[in-house]
């Protein structure tokens, strides 16, 4: 029975292996990198979908804090990704929308800096609004919150 599983599961990763490469290859490059802006947006929206409602807490909304300390638990794990899909280089081709700036490519230290700074914030916040104190959670959200805005004030169009 166990060798079957393992079989299978064999089977499965060859499987998933040979379609990822197969769709890989027939992209072109532009496409590649319109996958690429569309993964990364998808991230952040995420991380503002978790973000939402710590923030309606923090502006007087009933504090939860099991949603506290979930969401901003899965704001921490979802910003180990940030370095990942900021790492390829879409400036190549203008009819792809986006207000990632050009810098990005060029400062890959910064991001993950700035990526492990959401990381570690989102953490203090998580472990705060684990005491289930409103108070407590709530003097360590300006500084978990305020760093999103700091990446994008310098890595992202001004809008
Ligand atoms: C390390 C840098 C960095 C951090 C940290 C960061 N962002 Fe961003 N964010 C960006 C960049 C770059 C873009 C632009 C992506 C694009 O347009 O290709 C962006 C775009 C977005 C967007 C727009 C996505 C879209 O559909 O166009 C949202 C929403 C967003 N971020 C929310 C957040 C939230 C919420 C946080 C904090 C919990 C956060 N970001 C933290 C760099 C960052």
């Amino acid at each position: 029975m166990k060798k079957i599983v393992v079989m299978l599961c064999t089977l499965m990763i060859a499987a998933s292996g040979t379609f990822y490469t197969a769709v890989a290859q027939e992209m072109t490059p532009e496409e590649r990198a319109a996958a690429a802006v569309d993964t990364r947006k998808s991230l952040f929206k995420m991380l503002l979908f978790n973000l939402g409602p710590i923030a309606g807490m923090a502006r007087g909304a009933e504090f939860d804090a099991e949603v506290a300390e979930r969401n901003a638990r899965r704001i921490a794990v979802m910003a180990t990704m940030i370095p990942e899909v900021l790492a390829t280089d879409t400036s190549a081709f203008d009819d792809i929308e986006t207000t990632a700036l050009d810098s990005i490519w060029s400062n890959q230290d910064d991001i993950a800096v700035k990526a492990q700074a959401l990381i570690d914030n989102a953490n203090a916040f998580a472990d705060a609004a684990a005491t289930g104190e409103r108070s407590a959670a709530l003097r360590t959200f300006q500084a978990f919150g305020s760093t999103c805005g700091n990446c994008h004030d310098e890595y992202r169009v001004d809008d």
